[in-house]
C-alpha cells in the first residue's frame, strides 16, 4: 500500500512507454526502465527523492497547489520531466510543455493541471531569481 503523501521513484512497464520512472542522469531526463545499472556507473543520478528533502522544491510545491495527481502513479516521472523543461526554459508555453512532457503519459489524464503547476513554478522560480529549476 501506498502512503498517499509520498512520492517515490517507481517502475511501471520497463519498456519506455510511460515516462512513470523518469530520473535525471547527469542531470538530463532518462527513463530509468530503459537504462541498465552499469550505464550510470560514474554519473550522478537523482531521484524524486532527491529533488528535495522535504519537498520544497518550486514544483512540488507547485504540484500540491494545483492538487496534480490523481491516482499519483505517473507523478514522480512526471515531476522530473518538468524539473528539466524548467532548466531548459524558465518560462515555457503550453506547446513547450505539452512537447517536453509527450514521454509522460498520465492515465488519469492530469495533464490540464501539470501544466498550471509547471506554469506556477516558473513564476516562482522566476520571482526568486531562478531562471532554472535544478534541485
Ligand atoms: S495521476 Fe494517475 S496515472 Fe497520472
Amino acid at each position: 500500500m501506498r502512503v498517499a503523501s509520498r512520492m517515490e521513484a517507481v517502475w511501471s512497464w520497463g519498456t519506455s512507454q510511460c515516462g512513470a520512472c523518469v530520473v535525471h542522469v547527469d542531470g538530463k531526463s532518462v527513463k530509468a526502465c530503459s537504462m541498465l545499472a552499469a550505464q550510470a556507473e560514474g554519473t550522478e543520478v537523482t531521484t524524486i527523492e532527491g529533488l528535495s528533502p522535504d519537498a520544497s522544491h518550486p514544483l512540488q510545491k507547485a504540484w500540491i497547489a494545483e492538487q496534480v495527481p490523481q491516482c499519483g502513479y505517473c507523478q514522480s516521472g512526471q515531476i522530473m520531466s518538468a524539473v528539466e523543461l524548467l532548466s531548459r526554459n524558465p518560462h515555457p508555453t503550453d506547446r513547450d510543455i505539452n512537447t517536453a512532457m509527450a514521454g509522460n503519459i498520465c492515465r488519469c489524464n492530469t495533464y490540464v493541471r501539470i501544466r498550471a503547476a509547471i506554469k506556477q513554478a516558473s513564476r516562482a522560480l522566476l520571482q526568486a531569481g531562478r531562471g532554472g529549476a535544478s534541485a
